[in-house]
């Protein structure tokens, strides 16, 4: 594997999962693989889970590594090429990128959808640079159209808590105060489309995900419908993904509150699972009692960050 940013890069997923629940058994059964190796991870925002779990993933592989919070202490970047630098920015992303990657083995790069442009975000801008300048293997530790290795965590938490072959899995909307990416329920139904589970996503009008990622998926508006016989519930925000709204990209079309998921929600299930990447607006997206309760997994699935993001870093050591 030379890059990580989508599930194809898995290649065949139930040997992605195998490998998941081996390493998850003995976690540093690969510890020689990353000895003398370092790996960067380069943040443009703010992260809890990823950075930590990437960074012990990283240790757990014997890798040295090195964070880099780019708005916190190195030069303010320029990303795009032909602009008259007589501004705040001091350094060219264009040679930044391969003087990071000078110093390193493995990049892992977090950088959000800026929301100025649909086409930037869309074709990966930021992180595809990375890809084609650095030289160097590149994984998403979330991007502006995805979050693979939130996804893969996902995927891991649903194989080991479902109750039946093929689970139903429910990916909801919920309200949110601010506008969010797509990134999370991009790739989670990116994943759970290759998965061996039913999904259905379920939003108000003018929030559908791009067709790339929903592919095959049953899309259902009416969220009670869509919740009928669930055995998981994940519950995500996103902003207007311009797919049906192109002049909306980016912006927040509703906060209806009656699509936050409570006890009523959750009583329309087959006492699903309730799951959401974190971190979480309670009582926005999800009530105090329903995250709270035995069925929530939001901790496993968190926890769950190491393992993904060990086998991934495995076999981008491997791929040297
Ligand atoms: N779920 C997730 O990626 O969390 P952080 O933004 O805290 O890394």
């Amino acid at each position: 594997m030379k890059s990580f940013t989508n599930v194809f890069d898995l290649g065949d997923l139930n040997q992605a999962l195998a490998e998941a629940f081996e390493i998850k058994k003995s976690r540093y059964q690969y510890e020689a693989l990353g000895h003398h190796k370092t790996c960067l991870l380069i943040f443009f925002n703010n992260s809890l889970r990823t950075r930590l779990s990437t960074q012990k993933a990283a240790r757990n592989l014997g890798m040295d590594v090195i964070v880099l919070d780019v708005n916190q202490g190195a030069w303010k970047l320029e990303t795009e090429r032909g602009v008259i630098m007589d501004g705040d920015k001091s350094e060219h992303l264009l040679e930044a990128i391969p003087v990071m990657a000078s110093y390193c083995d493995l990049i892992g790069v977090r950088s959000f959808a800026r929301f100025e442009s649909r086409d930037d975000d869309y074709n990966e801008k930021i992180l595809n640079q990375f890809i084609q300048y650095s030289g160097k293997p590149v994984f998403s530790m979330e991007a502006a159209t995805g979050h693979p290795l939130q996804a893969f965590a996902d995927l891991i938490t649903i194989e080991e808590h479902k109750r039946t072959e093929r689970p139903k899995v429910v990916l909801t909307w919920a309200p949110h105060p601010r506008a969010l990416p797509q990134a999370v329920p991009n790739s989670f139904a990116d994943f759970m489309n290759e998965a061996n589970v039913d999904l259905v996503i379920t939003h108000p009008e003018g929030y559908e995900l791009d067709p790339k990622f929903v592919r095959g998926a049953r899309v259902e508006y009416d969220q009670k419908r869509a919740f009928e016989g669930a055995d998981f519930i994940y519950a995500k925000n996103w902003a207007c993904p311009g797919v049906t709204r192109p002049e909306a990209y980016g912006q927040i079309l509703s906060k209806d509150m009656s699509w936050t998921v409570d006890s009523e929600h959750m009583s329309w299930t087959n006492n699903a699972f309730f799951m959401h990447c974190l971190p979480v607006r309670r009582n926005m997206i999800v009530s105090d009692d329903v995250i709270e309760a035995p069925t929530s997994l939001v901790i496993p699935e968190a926890a769950n960050r190491e393992i993904s993001a060990t086998v991934v870093l495995k076999r981008l050591l491997q791929s040297l």
